[in-house]
């Protein structure tokens, strides 16, 4: 397994290029399998997980090639599969995402049901009620969701118990085919869920409410193939904009969406960091040391749980004490034994983190546990005094395009250690 190994340094300083969303590519993958006929998909970020959603649509019959490193040619003329197997589900939960589509064109959808995960236990009840309001039967048994319906999905109101990413996205990729209309409330409002939403309009569907609490959707009989680009990755941005204010940098961000970054904004510039941006760059400056500030996780347009590991980081070395709360996973902590180790004050009570920034962090052994925690080690190495060994980063893999190339082009002195090297030396 690849190692990252990291001497802390000084400030980062240039420009970073953000690559296209994670979470907004998964469901476009998903939604081509409603339209028969060919798609392109651009800006699409090279990752573990994006390979494995192509492969996923390709063993339900796409076509799928790859023209260049962001873009994907994919034709569902012929979709004749149904299951999702477990070895591709079990290495993805996003992979449920099929869901929606597989039973709006083919009337089945059979997925492995996705187990728990290192943030979480992540159940898809709300997916499946959802889908079962639309008119679908659901059976659960052998470790698969199986879900029919014999006839065309049937309109529905459907209110959410949670707000859930892709929940809601499995419903609306569901609702566009299904007879009559359909009001999802409750809807997370996340901008991959609006990403999706003008998709599946350019493919025809009639969608309006996306980006509220309540999307309502009138289904149409048919879809033709569209294409679309990407929208840039929040996460990846909010990562490298920490990376500037956790080393005092001087960083340019760009081919990033400022306006999807208005809580982390707020709270780096709570934080002491200078910020300023225009339509697609964002400047951070973080000359005056950190103060501590509290966060507390919340859907979209709140403070995203998928920054809460990287921004405890940056907190471990705050002038001050403050409190971050979880509340969107009951497990997402992992990260902290790992910053402890590197010389990080925390201390955990239920679903929050008392942090008491120390002056420097130290470098470590620590692990990788799951890709956002994998984020929070790297930003921790940078900053910290000495050399920082992370293992496992397959988990950054997945998540996170050309991350160390990024960083170095930014002055990090980072390189990878592909498996089985300290062993040849
Ligand atoms: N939940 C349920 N029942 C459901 C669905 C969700 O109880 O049927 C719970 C979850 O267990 C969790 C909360 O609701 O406690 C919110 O989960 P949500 O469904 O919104 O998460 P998700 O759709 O599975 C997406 C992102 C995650 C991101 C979350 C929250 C994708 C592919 N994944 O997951 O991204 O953390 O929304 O914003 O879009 C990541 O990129 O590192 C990542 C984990």
């Amino acid at each position: 397994m690849d190692k990252i190994i990291i001497e802390g340094n000084g400030p980062l300083a240039g420009s970073v290029k953000i690559s296209g969303a994670k979470n907004a590519a998964l469901p476009m993958f998903a939604a081509t399998l409603l339209a028969p006929g060919a798609t392109v998909l651009e800006n699409v970020p090279d990752l573990m997980d994006t390979r494995t959603i192509a492969k996923l649509v390709e063993v339900l019959g796409a076509r799928i090639e790859k023209t260049d490193d962001s873009t994907y040619a994919i034709d569902c003329v012929e979709i004749k599969n149904h299951e999702a197997p477990y070895s591709l589900v079990k290495t993805m939960r996003a992979s449920c995402l099929v869901l929606g589509p597989l039973l709006a064109r083919l009337g089945r959808a059979k997925v492995s049901l996705p187990g728990g995960c290192a943030i979480g236990e992540r159940p898809i009840d709300q997916h499946l009620k959802g889908l079962s309001a639309l008119g679908a039967t659901i059976d659960l048994s052998h470790g698969y969701v199986d879900i029919h319906t014999s006839s065309r999905l049937k309109g529905a109101r459907i209110t959410m118990d949670i707000i859930t990413v892709t929940g809601v996205m499995n419903i609306m990729m569901a609702a566009v085919l299904a007879d009559g209309e359909t009001v999802i409330e409750n809807a997370a409002r996340e901008p991959e869920v609006i990403a999706l939403a003008d998709f599946l309009r350019s493919m025809g569907a009639n969608i309006k409410g996306d980006g509220t609490a309540t999307i309502t959707i009138e289904g149409v009989t048919s879809l033709k193939p569209a294409s679309t680009t990407i929208i840039p990755d929040r996460i990846e941005a909010g990562t490298f904009m920490v990376a500037a204010a956790i080393t005092g940098g001087d960083v340019t961000i760009t081919n990033a969406n400022p306006k999807h970054m208005s809580a982390l904004s707020g709270k780096l510039k709570e934080a002491g960091c200078e910020i300023s941006a225009d339509d697609s760059k964002i400047h951070v400056l973080a000359k005056n040391g950190i103060e501590a500030v509290n966060v507390t996780t919340a859907p979209y347009p709140g403070f995203p749980t998928d920054m809460q590991a990287q921004f405890m980081a940056l907190m471990s070395m705050a002038r001050g004490a403050s409190v971050i709360e979880e509340t969107i996973f009951e497990n997402r902590f992992m990260h902290v034994a790992e910053l402890k180790r590197m010389g990080a004050d925390i201390k955990l009570s239920g679903n929050s983190a008392m942090i008491k920034g120390i002056k420097k962090l130290s470098g470590a052994e620590v692990m990788a546990t799951d890709l956002r925690a994998s984020a929070s080690l790297v930003l921790a190495g940078l900053s910290a005094e000495g050399r920082t060994v992370i293992s496992r980063v397959y988990h950054l893999d997945r998540g996170y395009e050309l991350m160390e190339k990024k960083l170095e082009k930014l002055g990090a002195i980072i390189r990878r250690e592909p498996s089985g090297e300290s062993k040849k030396q």
